[in-house]
């Protein structure tokens, strides 16, 4: 892992049973030790598989407890530093955000990446004589429009201000 302020780890989801129904092939592959994944192109055995290199690659079979350990533990512990830090989720609808930011609660090394974020901080903050203030938000940013899912009334969207 290197030590980059920025830092792209791709993770890869199984196949859902609507594409198994529809025999669909797996065209990524992975080389997690060395974070290189390969798409090859389908029916076109003849050309080489497109390559490309991240800061890290988890494949289907890895679970969030381990990305958790890898990629978000030292930003949370920087965090608990004094150091800002950010963990951004981007992808299709359907390729696993939430899976791995919110999780599930079995099995327990599916759970997501803000609860374990929560849980990191508030061990951390877990000291005699000192009293720490947590802020927490919640927003959802879809279709360019901001709502606050923890406010009152969550169909108000939110002024957008640059
Ligand atoms: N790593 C994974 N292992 C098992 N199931 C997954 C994984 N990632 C996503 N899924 C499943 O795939 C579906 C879509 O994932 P989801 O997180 O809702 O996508 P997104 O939030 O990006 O739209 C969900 O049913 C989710 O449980
Ligand atoms: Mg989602």
């Amino acid at each position: 892992m290197g030590s980059e302020a920025v830092r792209v780890v791709v993770r890869c989801r199984p196949m859902n049973d609507r594409e198994k129904a529809l025999s669909c092939k797996m065209v990524l592959s992975m080389d997690v030790h060395h974070c290189q994944c390969f798409i090859e192109k389908p029916g076109a055995t003849d050309e080489p598989p497109k390559q490309f290199t991240f800061d890290g690659t988890y494949f289907i079979d890895q679970t969030t407890e381990q990305m958790y350990n890898e990629i978000a533990y030292p930003l949370v512990e920087g965090v608990t530093e004094g150091y800002n830090g950010t963990i951004f989720a981007y992808g299709q609808t359907g390729s696993g955000k939430s899976f791995t930011m919110q999780g599930v609660s079995e099995p327990a090394t599916q759970k997501g990446v803000i609860p374990r974020a929560f849980e990191h901080i508030f061990e951390s903050i877990q000291v005699e004589n000192t009293k720490f203030l947590v802020r927490a938000s919640y927003l959802e940013i879809y279709n360019e429009e901001i709502r606050d899912l923890l406010g009152s009334d969550t169909k108000q969207r939110m002024e957008v201000r640059l």
